[in-house]
């Protein structure tokens, strides 16, 4: 059985990039019965980037209500709060003592902030860098170890901190018993990497991003700010150098991708090629954003389902931080 487990961090509203690059892929794995997967709102992580609380907590419900829109099976899953889950807190300590401090001087995150600092001739190279930042891949090694996930589906900016959970989890295992599996990072290449509206990667950091659930007026209206060249309706496009068609692409079929390819050589005017795009975008979201909206109005279904992922997922970390702790020599008096 393999166990997939990936985390989301809380401090953002989730864009149509999050659906294509992660979370229509993973609820398709999870619905693969040989997968256990385990799906987690990183609030603690968010605590790391952003000091807004209502961000965060705005944050962690729409991204709650995101995976349970898109049909998430919560009884199939194990959907929960990353602090709902005190072992992991507990785990990030025990770990936080077996991880060698040269180990995080190496991690990108934190050299990129003194790279930063450095450059702007601060006097402090650690300046503004919190201890939260610095440890920020001994928590994420907590997540993954505390549920022995065998698989860890990530971007590619994130392979080094599994490379640190690996490394702190092999350490642990050699000083107190085999207790942790080693996770294997998975980077799909073969999964869509969208482009925003101005042609770069959709991120929130570019402010770029067309938001998920959009009214659908507004979907279209961000549709139609898609930055294309200016070429004339009845001009020959090249879908192989265009945005529109390379979102196109990430939810059609293979045949609607031969027709638009076609419509393309035909001279489609950009405005109906993304009139186009806006129908596809806004059919596969419809039903998916009217079960969304149900959610936010009712939070306490969202609460609810946390609470029943948190009491599955503590059902497996309590009894092994239990022994984790025994094996470090935190035992009952006896
Ligand atoms: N650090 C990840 C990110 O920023 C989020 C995350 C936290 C995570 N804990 C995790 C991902 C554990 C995978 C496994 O994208």
């Amino acid at each position: 059985m393999n166990t997939v487990l990936t985390g989301i961090t809380t401090t953002g509203t989730p864009h149509l990039g999050n659906y294509v690059g992660a979370i229509k892929p993973a609820i398709k794995r999870s619905q693969d019965e040989a997968v256990n997967s385990y799906f987690f709102l990183a609030d603690h992580h968010a605590l790391i980037k952003c000091w807004e609380p209502e961000r965060v907590a705005q944050s962690t419900k729409e991204i709650a209500a995101t995976w349970l829109a898109l049909g998430l099976d919560t009884d199939q899953t194990f959907f929960y709060r990353q602090s709902d889950i005190p072992e992991i807190t507990e785990l990030t300590w025990l770990l936080t003592c077996m991880t060698a401090k040269g180990l995080m001087n190496r991690s990108h995150a934190y050299k990129a902030q003194v790279a930063e600092n450095t450059e702007k001739g601060e006097e402090d190279p650690d300046k503004g860098i919190t201890m939260g930042l610095f440890s920020y891949p001994v928590l994420m090694a907590a997540d993954i170890l505390m549920f022995n996930a065998t698989e860890v589906p990530v971007g590619k900016d994130q392979t080094q901190h599994l490379e640190m959970a690996r490394d702190i989890g092999a350490r642990f295992n050699h000083h107190f018993g085999e207790h942790f599996v080693m996770p294997k990072t998975v980077v799909d290449d073969n999964v869509a990497v969208l482009p925003g509206l101005d042609g770069r990667k959709m991120s929130k950091s570019y402010n770029n991003t067309i938001p998920l659930w959009l009214p659908e007026k507004q979907l279209r209206k961000h549709i139609m700010k898609i930055k294309t060249n200016s070429l004339e309706p009845g001009e020959p496009k090249d879908p192989h150098d265009s945005f529109v068609f390379d979102i196109y692409k990430a939810f059609a079929s293979e045949q609607q991708v031969n027709e638009m390819k076609a419509e393309f050589a035909n001279g489609i005017a950009w405005g109906a090629a993304k009139q186009v795009l806006f129908e596809m975008i806004n059919t596969e979201l419809q039903e998916a954003r009217e079960k969304y909206q149900e959610l936010i109005n009712n939070p306490a279904i969202i609460e609810q389902e946390l609470k029943k992922g948190a009491a599955k997922a503590r059902a497996y970390a309590t009894p092994f931080l239990v022994r984790l702790k025994e094996a470090v020599g935190i035992r009952p008096i006896k």
